[in-house]
Order: structure tokens, then sequence, then C-alpha cells
């Protein structure tokens, strides 16, 4: 039996490259796939040969024959609100697993929506915001919060700095930041409407201590952690200082050495009405982590079934473990409180 195919679509970004780099130098057979066949053979090419699959997003029968190609198909094409819907349906159609990098909660909200029952017809699993944004903030809340109950927030509070956005995620940030229509959690239930800014401080740990945070922001995990967590409120902050940063726009060009410079911590506090828990990791190079989490999610989905379906980070995988995973790689340092490392 042959190994199982890991397909890459939008392997020629930024994203992509790093997931399809990884997969090689784990001696995963990788499918390389986007919409421009020269860049897709100059990167095979670089990575010393490797099958390429051209496939535009208004052509469904390329996109199925990839799906059919492949065991897996890690999604790194962005922005997802426009990308998303053919590509998870190709999957879903031509019977292969499924792992994006959406921050946008309007993807990952149709996501479970819409493709629930076309993900249970065709056996497949389906995981959504597995990355950096989104995906960090959902992880450790299923981390911090296992077993909590009467929980009246949960915050997840980015600090970044040096981020460098690519092309694709700065016209994703345009589009997110540009909507009205935001995605909130509160009084236990999800608000779609116009969402008003405030000022927030958060409180994180030292040696970074209270920071101005743009509150809310509109991640994913607004629409991911309610599913496991009992909380009647959730919601995503990043500090202000991200975007202040001059370079943080004009960075489309920058080289790949230059891009990993970022610097993280996220912090997600569980709030009761008799106190809370808090978790966070810290480290370097959020596009690296975001690319190796998704090529973790799909070389468990290669290995060990999650049953069909359309899952958030934290209910495909238990959260603890695959993050303790994550840091093993060298990605971040993870700190939980005591009572979830037994
Ligand atoms: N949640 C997170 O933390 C996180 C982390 C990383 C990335 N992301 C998201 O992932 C996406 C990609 O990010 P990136 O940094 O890798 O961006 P990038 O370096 O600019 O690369 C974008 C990739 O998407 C492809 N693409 C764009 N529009 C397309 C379209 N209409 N049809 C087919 N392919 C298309 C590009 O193909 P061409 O080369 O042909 O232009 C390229 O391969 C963004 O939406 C970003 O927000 C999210």
């Amino acid at each position: 039996m042959s190994s199982p195919h890991i397909a890459v679509y939008g392997a020629t970004g930024h994203t992509g490259r790093l997931a399809a780099a990884e997969l090689r130098a784990r001696g995963r057979d990788v499918i390389l796939a986007g919409r421009d066949g020269g860049a897709l053979k100059a990167l095979a090419d670089e990575l010393g040969g490797a099958p390429v699959h051209q496939a535009a997003l208004d052509d469904p029968a390329a996109l199925r024959a990839l799906a059919e190609r492949a065991d897996v198909l890690i999604h790194c094409a962005g922005p997802f609100t426009h990308t998303g819907k053919p590509v998870a349906t190709a999957a879903a159609e031509g019977g292969c697993h499924y792992v994006d990098h959406a921050l946008e909660q309007h993807h990952t909200k149709w996501m479970f929506e819409a493709m629930s029952e076309p993900a249970r017809k065709a056996g497949i699993a389906m995981i959504t915001a597995m990355s950096f944004y989104g995906g960090m903030g959902d992880l450790l809340a299923g981390a911090v919060a296992g077993g909590m109950t009467d929980i009246e927030r949960v915050i997840s509070a980015y600090a970044v700095s040096g981020w460098r956005l690519t092309a694709g995620a700065k016209k994703t940030a345009e589009l997110l930041f540009a909507d009205t229509q935001r995605i909130t959690y509160a009084d236990g239930a999800q608000h779609v409407g116009y969402v008003e800014p405030r000022n927030a401080v958060f409180p994180f740990p030292p040696p970074l201590g209270p920071r101005t945070m743009i509150a809310p922001v509109p991640f994913s995990e607004v629409v991911t952690v309610p599913r496991h967590v009992p909380a009647k409120t959730v919601e995503a902050q990043l500090t202000a200082h991200t975007f202040e940063e001059p370079e943080a726009f004009t960075s489309e060009d920058v080289d790949a050495g230059t891009r990993a410079g970022s610097s993280f911590t996220v912090a997600v506090q569980v709030i009761t009405d008799k106190g809370g828990r808090a978790g966070q990791v810290s480290g370097q190079d959020l596009w690296r982590l975001s690319a190796l989490a998704s090529v973790e999610a799909a070389v468990r989905l290669t290995e060990n079934p999650v049953g069909p379906g359309v899952y958030g980070p934290a209910e495909a995988f238990p959260a603890g473990p695959f993050l303790r995973d994550l840091e093993r790689l060298g990605l971040f340092t993870l700190t939980l409180p005591e009572e979830e490392e037994r």
C-alpha cells in the first residue's frame, strides 16, 4: 500500500511553502497544489522534486481531481472568504480529509453549518482554523478549561510583535477589519452584527505585563470555543501595538528570514465567579507555528481516524497533548495550570 498523500493547496505562498517543506523533511509524500502551474513547478524543483497539481478556484473538476489524489488536503490559500468554499467543497466531493488556516469567523461558521453533512456523508474529517490566530486560542481554551463548569468568560489574548504580513494575510486583515457584520459570543449565544470596539487592557504575566488591546478582534475562536467549552462569553483580543508597527503592512516582499522574526504570547483566561485559570504559549515565528500546526493535524489524520464531521482544533484532538507536541517541536513554551498537567 502506498503511503498517504498530503496535498498543500496554496503551496506557493509563505505558509504553504513552510508546510510543504516540513512534510518533505518528515519524508511524507506531498502534492504541491495551487493556481499557478509555473510557480508550483519551480517550487517542486526547489524541494528536489514533488508532484504538482494545478487547480484554479473556478475549476471544480480540477479541485475535485486534486482531492481524489490526496488523503489529506491542507488549505493554505487565502483569504478564505474567497477561497474557502470551493476548496472545502472539493475535499468533500473527492473524499479527502481537510485542514485549513482560516481565522475568518464567517468561513468557520460556514464550515460547521454547510460542510458537516457533506463531511459525514463522505466519511472525512474537516478541521478548520488549525493555525496561529484562532487556532492557538481554541487549543489553549480547551487545555485550560477542561472539566470546568459555570464559566463566565473565556478571553484569548494575543501579544504579537514583529508580525510582517504577507500579501494573503494583508488582504485577509483588510477584509476582516472592514466587515461590520461580526460574530460575537455573549450570554451563551452567537450574535452577528456591528460591534463597537472598546479600550481594554489584558494582564499578561511578566515580562509582558498589562497591555492595551484591540477588543474584540474578529477571530474564529468565538465560533469554535463555545462548541467545547461551556462559557457564557468568548472574546479574542490583540495587542494594539501589533498594527502600530509601521512595517506590519508594508512587508509583502520581505524575505522569509525577516518574516521569521515575530515573537508572540497567546494567553487564555477562563473566568468563573469563584476565580479562574489561565494558560499561555510564548515563542518566535508565528508563521512556522501556523504551518507546523496544520502539518501535525494532517499527519494525525493519516495515522489515527477522527470520526467524520467538521471540527475546530480542540474538538479534533485532545488540546493539552496536542500543544505539548507542538512545544516539543520547539515552537513555543507552554504554561498550563497544574491540574491540566496530570
Ligand atoms: N490563522 C492564522 O494565524 C494564519 C496563519 C498563516 C496563514 N493564514 C492565512 O492563510 C492564507 C495564506 O497566507 P500566506 O501568508 O501563506 O499568504 P501568501 O504568502 O500571500 O500566499 C497566498 C497563497 O494563496 C494563494 N492564493 C491567493 N488567492 C488565490 C486564489 N484566488 N486562488 C488560488 N490561490 C490563491 C496564492 O497563490 P499565488 O502564488 O498563485 O498567488 C499563494 O499560494 C491567508 O489567508 C492568511 O490569513 C492564517
